[in-house]
């Protein structure tokens, strides 16, 4: 006789490769509200449920984790994970597991893309020629990175990803994280508004979360100066957007480049509004190479703790109990 299938219960978009993987091994229940307020489905599930799977616009909060007694486990796909409760899973001994790693080249592809298309207006160039305005007259000179320093606020994976991209165009970079990252070449400052000062670009690639909502706010913005341009792929929650807009709107800073959002996918009017601001709708890391990977991560870790093993890739607040490490 076949073994009865785990229950897994699945928040958010149902991402192809990662349901069918899901589905070959695991009874998988797709819940209609991403955020688990499906009350039906959750009574139905809750005295037994061990496992979640959770995409974007999914959120496991320490409410839905309360109702579910013996949840072990919670795959995100994604390498950010602030739509899950950490902490709370951390403290409850619920494992959290992300998919780092294996975007980190196709993100940094993106990150570098927004920043040549915001300095040099590739996509308004290309809306110029569509609009058959080439025969009335040349397109404007634009900006240049090649008299730019660029600021990383973040210097993990991704970050260094992007960090050998510019060393390639031999721009200079520099850095803010909290600690001090060993063996990379760049000058680190620990204050941000210290090195908002010093460069023309920021490039943002941190965690979104509560401990960084709103780091950019209007002080960082005055410190980058009317010729300074900002790059946000991390999240939106990271940049105050009403200071951002009126910033923009009051020419304090030049441009902006962003693929994230405060409150996505709605994006201000204001945002829109603005010629010169360059918007990619949160595509990071939106390849099927990259998606892939992400996905088939999702259903190893769920897999590997299914069998009884240490998942792949958990998170920093989640331990591993002793019985599963390798
Ligand atoms: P990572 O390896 O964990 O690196 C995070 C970096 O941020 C580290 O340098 C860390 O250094 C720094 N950091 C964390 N908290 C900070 C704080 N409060 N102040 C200043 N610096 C801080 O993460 P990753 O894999 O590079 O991914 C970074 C983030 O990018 C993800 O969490 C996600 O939100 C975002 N992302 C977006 C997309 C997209 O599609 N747009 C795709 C992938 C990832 P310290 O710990 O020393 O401070
Ligand atoms: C994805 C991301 O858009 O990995 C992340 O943190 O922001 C992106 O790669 C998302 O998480 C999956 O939909």
């Amino acid at each position: 006789m076949l073994a009865k299938k785990n229950d897994v219960l699945l928040l958010g978009e149902p991402r192809k490769h990662m349901f069918a993987g899901l589905q070959n091994a695991f009874s998988v229940h797709h819940a209609v509200d991403p955020d688990g307020s499906d009350a039906a489905l959750i009574d139905r599930l809750a005295a037994d449920l061990r496992y979640i799977a959770v995409t974007t616009p999914g959120r496991v909060d320490a409410a839905l984790m309360s109702r579910l007694p013996r949840l072990e486990i919670v795959a995100s796909l994604g390498v950010g994970y602030d739509n899950v409760d950490a902490a709370h899973a951390g403290r409850h001994g619920i494992v959290v597991t992300n998919t780092p790693t294996v975007l980190n080249e196709e993100v940094a592809d993106t990150a570098l893309g927004l920043l040549l298309c915001t300095v040099r207006q590739f996509p308004q160039a290309d809306r110029f020629v569509r609009a058959g305005r080439w025969e009335e007259g040349g397109y404007p000179l634009s900006q240049s990175l090649h008299d730019r320093i660029v600021g990383m606020v973040g210097l993990g994976r991704i970050g260094q990803a992007i960090a050998r991209r510019l060393d390639a165009m031999r721009v200079p970079v520099v850095y803010h994280s909290r600690r001090r990252q060993p063996n990379v070449p760049y000058r680190h400052y620990r204050h941000l508004i210290e090195m908002a000062r010093a460069v023309d670009v920021l490039l943002v690639i941190i965690p979104g979360g509560p401990d960084t909502r709103h780091l950019i706010d209007a002080a960082i913005l005055d410190a980058l100066g009317p010729d300074g341009i900002l790059i946000n792929v991390s999240r939106g929650s990271v940049v105050d957007e009403a200071a951002l807009i009126q910033a923009l709107q009051q020419r304090r800073i030049l441009t902006a480049g962003l693929d994230v959002y405060a409150d996505e996918p709605r994006v201000p009017d204001a945002l829109r509004a603005m010629e010169q601001v360059v918007l990619f709708p949160h595509l990071g890391s939106a390849s099927h190479y990259a998606r892939r990977a992400m996905e088939q991560l999702v259903v190893d870790n769920l897999t590997a703790w299914d069998a009884g093993k240490a998942p792949l890739t958990p998170v920093t607040e989640t331990s591993i109990p002793q019985s599963r490490r390798p």
